[in-house]
């Protein structure tokens, strides 16, 4: 799968919306989650970003890889696997860490 990371809080460009061929990025309160069941690994997202939030799962940055890896699979913990992003819409939620987190971006 691939994974969203830091740049995307507080940003949420969503221009890798348009390019996911199976619309498996999934708009929560702060970020995008990139769903890891659902992504076919396609790498179309990847280049779009203007933030370069999106990384292969496992070409994200030391940094990021012990708290986004993990984030883009817990948001999907309760949501389970909806098969669509945009017939479920925002959701007002985040990950623990990322919605404790102070305001981001810019
Ligand atoms: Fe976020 Fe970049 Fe997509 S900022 S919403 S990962 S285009
Ligand atoms: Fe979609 Fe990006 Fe995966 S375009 S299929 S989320 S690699």
């Amino acid at each position: 799968t691939y994974i969203i990371a830091e740049p995307c809080v507080d940003v949420l460009d969503k221009a890798c919306i348009e390019e996911c061929p199976v619309d498996c990025i999934y708009e929560g309160g702060r970020m995008l989650y990139i769903h890891p069941d659902e992504c076919v690994d396609c790498g179309a997202c990847e280049p779009v970003c203007p933030v370069e939030a999106i990384f292969y799962e496992d070409d994200v940055p030391k940094q990021w890889q012990g708290t986004y890896t993990p984030a883009n699979y817990e948001f999907f913990e309760e949501l389970g696997s909806p098969g669509g992003a945009s017939k479920v819409g925002k959701i007002e939620k985040d990950a623990a860490f990322i919605a404790a987190l102070p305001p981001m971006g810019e």
